[in-house]
């Protein structure tokens, strides 16, 4: 998230309860599953801006995506299960479930997002499938409707379970967001994961995951055992926040920013290396891809650009299953820079590590 952008708020009533003696409330821990106030607030805010339909006692607040997704396995799954993730992917995904004894199945990508169908002939009796469907993490691709009806009426046939991350689904420039996956979940098979990294600030370590009515019970019962639960105080501080209109705000305010920072970081970049590299503009997303031109290796310039303080991925560094042929891009994150010249800066930059094609 941008920097310069901060939500103040945060910070100003973290202080003032600072400056307050200790309360009674302090001295317990917290709930497992969240804070009410929170879990009504988040509840209320999905329903408005991601058309979702659910109870508060369905919102389980946690401390990250993470611990969402490992509630998630430990609740629903069993060693052994296949489970569809999209390849390439978010690693930590992959890398989580493996962790907990999952078969992972790498399900191809393309402009519709996740290719239901192979996933259809290649493991029809998986359990579950994990997706990024608002921005397809790393491509940007949104998953396409017939798709999203296809792999619903999977999960409702088969039984299985649909893991929704919607990670950055608020920050869409060319429309409106596009309604969360979950919203025509009408089989109540789709568990939606959600954070506030992206829309507050990673350091704020706290997440949400709604889950089906029929198994808040088991939920709670896991929540219980494997989790801590998530600081009250901030909990408290993010459910003020949001129940006086400021969430909402932040949010229109950084999609502007970000919709201005991502045509001036295109326009800046362009200008330099417009020879060596096709930037595509997601419609969403928080970051950029830059297709590499000739036979460059994305991974060697995503190296050598973090070994000059650079922060970017490779495309090929997202692959479950490493293989060729697949275009060599960079991911670059738009949100910190403010400038064209900042842009053509940095592109400089990039330019000064590219290999001859
Ligand atoms: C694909 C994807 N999912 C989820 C997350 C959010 O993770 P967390 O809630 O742990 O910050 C991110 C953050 O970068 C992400 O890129």
């Amino acid at each position: 998230p941008a920097l310069d952008a901060f939500p103040r708020k945060i910070w100003a009533r973290l202080a003032a309860r600072a400056a307050r003696a200790t309360q009674a409330v302090d001295m317990l821990y917290p709930s497992p599953a969240g804070l009410m106030a929170l879990r009504v607030e988040v509840a209320r805010y999905l329903q408005l801006s991601r058309g979702l339909d659910c109870r508060p006692e369905q919102v389980f607040i946690t401390s990250g995506y993470r611990d969402s997704l490992n509630l998630i396995t430990r609740t629903l799954l069993k060693p052994g299960d296949k489970v569809w993730v999209e390849d390439p992917g978010y690693a930590p995904t992959g890398a989580l479930l493996r962790e907990a004894g999952m078969q992972l199945v790498g399900v191809p990508v393309d402009a519709e997002g996740m290719q239901v169908e192979h996933g259809l002939q290649h493991a029809a009796r998986a359990r579950a499938a994990v997706v990024t469907p608002a921005h397809q993490s790393p491509t940007c691709v949104a998953l396409s409707l017939p798709r999203r009806l296809a792999l619903l009426e999977w999960a409702a046939r088969q039984q299985a379970w649909i893991v929704e991350d919607d990670y950055d689904g608020e920050y869409r420039y060319v429309s409106r967001p596009l309604p969360a996956l979950k919203s025509l979940d009408r089989d109540d098979r789709v568990l939606y994961a959600g954070t506030f990294s992206k829309v507050l600030f990673p350091a704020i370590r706290l997440a949400y995951l709604v889950v089906p009515r029929s198994q808040v019970q088991r939920f709670e019962d896991s929540a219980r055992l494997f989790s801590g639960g998530a600081p009250a105080l901030m909990q408290h501080i993010v459910a003020d926040f949001m129940a006086e209109g400021h969430f909402a705000r932040h949010i229109q305010r950084m999609r502007r920013l970000y919709a201005q920072r991502r045509t001036l970081t295109i326009a800046g970049l362009e200008a330099v290396l417009k020879a060596h590299v096709r930037i595509d503009s997601p419609p969403g997303g928080m970051h950029l891809l830059l297709r590499l031109q000739g036979r460059r290796s994305d991974r060697v310039l995503a190296e050598k650009m973090r070994q000059h303080g650079m922060f970017s991925r490779a495309l090929s560094e997202c692959l479950l299953t490493p293989r060729s042929g697949v275009a060599p891009m960079i991911m670059l994150s738009f949100t910190n820079i403010d400038s064209r010249r900042q842009a053509s800066e940095l592109g400089r930059r990039i330019l000064a590590l590219l290999e001859p094609s």
